[in-house]
């Protein structure tokens, strides 16, 4: 494997696990607020997250890397309000699409035709993620400002299950 893809990759499977434990500081959040539905959907958020980073490590793997694993840093972000988490979750989103778009350029400068197959799932991915975050900041704009508009909101979010990633290495 090309140097720049393998630290590229390697390196993704760091973001991907700060991004699950950025999401879980954000389900301690809405925790703490009451919201239980919010906390849910964040949980499982924060799984997926995990997915994509054990999915990478299997990668590198099944092609005869060394999987080196780095400190995962302290979640930062502030909220101070409900709708705080929503908007950084969009935003982060949108930096974990730019990642990926990275990873996918500089596999497509050395023709890793192999991991751009592989990377094709995740462009879809990011796609759904940034979509699902942006869902969240439009129905909290419409409905969360209302007492009840936000307990129907908590308990819609309360409804979202888990399932595997439908990528199988
Ligand atoms: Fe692993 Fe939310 O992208």
């Amino acid at each position: 494997m090309d140097a720049k893809v393998y630290e590229l990759l390697n390196d993704q499977i760091n973001k991907e696990l700060y991004s699950a434990y950025l999401y879980l500081d954000m389900a301690n959040f809405y925790a703490d607020k009451g919201l239980a539905g919010f906390q849910n959907w964040f949980t499982i958020q924060a799984q997926e997250e995990r997915d994509h980073a054990m999915l990478m490590l299997q990668y590198l793997h099944n092609n005869g890397q060394h999987v080196e694993l780095k400190a995962i840093a302290k979640p930062d972000k502030e909220f101070k309000d409900l709708m705080d988490p929503l908007k950084m979750a969009l935003e982060h989103e949108e930096y974990v699409t730019s990642l990926i778009n990275g990873i996918y350029a500089a596999a497509s400068e050395v023709k890793d035709y192999r991991t751009l197959q592989f990377l094709d799932w995740f462009v879809k991915e990011q796609g759904e993620e940034e979509m699902n975050a942006q869902d969240n900041i439009s129905k909290m704009e419409l409905f969360g400002g209302d007492p009840k508009g936000l307990y129907m909101l908590n308990s819609e979010l309360q409804a979202r299950v888990y399932s595997a990633p439908s990528l199988v290495l």
